[in-house]
């Protein structure tokens, strides 16, 4: 229709619409030659993705377009907490689209009220504000950084943020990343943001003044190459956003939701934040986002300060109970603890010469590969050895299993893993 409409309008320029070459009835499955035809055609170039798409999955395990299975270690990149198709999700996600999926946030929304409650149950006394991803959630932080400095003093606006950091692709999230590559071919972006090095604790002095409004880091940097904050450095924050009447923002996008074996990273360590931002796994792969904000600060950010239209819908928050809910409920943290032990301790164990490092805490692991050695082919030979892995940085690859892994899979794609980089 609209295609119709344009042609109208702009006659001339308009060239004829393609004829569809490739024909899809629906319940009918696109072959992956298919599928990779309308995507280099129709969807916008801004990954570079993997000759891959998976068709089905069940646990730990994906199935592609062929059927072929791949044992998933990197979970949607941090995100299927609990496993693919997982009965437990299926059912709360069925049972609430039976009901309601979306009224806005001008309404009460019971399963919002009750996920708040359950997230400020596993953190600390506070309010949440919900919103549908990570960078979502950085926003929010941000702007809450932002508006606590400036009801001090209209200048105090600095946010201190880590070199290496990853906090999302908006405007302020991206400006908050301390990565030129990820800044680069946008102009200026958002000033005020000084970047210190990670686990430096002169460089984090040095930059605090009384125009600092907030600092903002991950406790495990995860696309910087999994660098975990060592405890100083997190309790020297902690004490100067104190001292500077700043707020300290963790952004556990990627650590929380029980990835590090605790809900979230920072609980390994006598601290707490005072906004946490989470993501990924609170959906277990459904989109959303939250931004926790403790008790002294909720009144930051007022009513008309904030808000979004699908943050925290029905359907979101439904599933995102039930992850939180079967965490507790099937131990997982426990097994992501015992299970992140086990496969770090067997990774150490390859007699591989190319691993020069394993790092990392419950889940979220990463192997650091000689400086010449570049991991993004390596993750494309994981894939045709049937084994789904990530990578992070140029020469570190990432693993991140889901919480239920067991240990029958983890030596399976040890094996997989060995095969990978005994060569070089
Ligand atoms: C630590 C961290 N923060 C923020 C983000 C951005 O999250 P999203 O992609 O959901 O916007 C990510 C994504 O990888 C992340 O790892």
């Amino acid at each position: 229709m609209y295609i119709e409409q344009a042609d109208y309008i702009n006659k001339s320029k308009q060239e004829k619409p393609a004829k569809q070459e490739i024909s899809y009835t629906p319940g009918s499955f696109l072959s992956f030659e298919e599928i990779e035809k309308l995507d280099k055609k129709y969807v916008l170039n801004t990954y570079n993705r993997m000759p891959v798409a998976f068709r089905y999955g069940s646990g730990e395990f994906l199935y592609d377009t062929e059927g072929k299975e791949y044992i998933d270690f990197l979970s949607g990149i941090a995100v299927t907490a609990l496993g693919h198709a997982n009965a437990d999700l299926i059912e709360a996600l069925n049972r609430q689209a039976d009901l309601l999926w979306h009224t806005s946030n001008l309404f009460y929304n019971e399963q919002q009220a009750l996920l708040a409650r359950a997230l400020i149950e596993v953190t600390f006394p506070g309010k949440v504000f919900f919103c549908n991803s990570g960078t979502e959630a950085n926003e929010a932080a941000f702007k809450a950084m932002r508006a606590y400095g400036v009801s001090q003093n209209p200048a105090k606006v600095k946010i201190i943020a880590l070199d290496k950091s990853f906090h999302g692709r908006s405007t302020a999230s991206m400006s908050m990343t301390g990565q030129e590559k990820i800044h680069s071919g946008f102009g200026p972006l958002l000033d005020n943001i000084e970047y210190v090095p990670a686990n430096d604790i002169d460089s984090l002095v040095a930059a605090f003044d009384e125009t600092v409004c907030g600092i903002i880091m991950e406790p495990i940097q995860g696309e910087g190459g999994v660098v975990p904050l060592q405890a100083d450095f997190l309790e020297a924050a902690r004490e100067l956003a104190e001292d500077y009447k700043a707020l300290l923002v963790l952004d556990e996008v990627q650590t929380g939701i029980g990835r590090t074996g605790k809900y979230f990273a920072y609980q390994h360590f006598p601290i707490r934040p005072d906004i946490l931002t989470v993501a990924k796994g609170l959906g277990g792969g459904f989109p959303i986002g939250a931004a926790i904000i403790a008790e002294e600060f909720t009144d930051v950010l007022k009513a008309g300060m904030h808000g979004s239209t699908f943050g925290g819908n029905h359907l979101a928050c439904a599933v995102g109970y039930e992850v939180l809910r079967s965490i507790e409920s099937h131990k997982l943290l426990e097994n992501a603890e015992k299970m992140g032990q086990y496969l770090i301790e067997k990774l150490k164990n390859l007699p591989v010469k190319a691993i020069t490092e394993v790092r990392g805490v419950g889940l979220l692991i990463g192997i650091v590969l000689p400086k010449k050695v570049q991991a993004r082919p390596l993750v494309k030979e994981a894939l045709k050895h049937g084994l789904v892995i990530g990578r992070a940085g140029e020469n570190i690859l990432r693993l991140a299993p889901p919480l239920v892994v067991r240990k029958t899979t983890i030596d399976r794609a040890v094996e997989k893993i060995h095969h990978l980089l005994k060569d070089i």
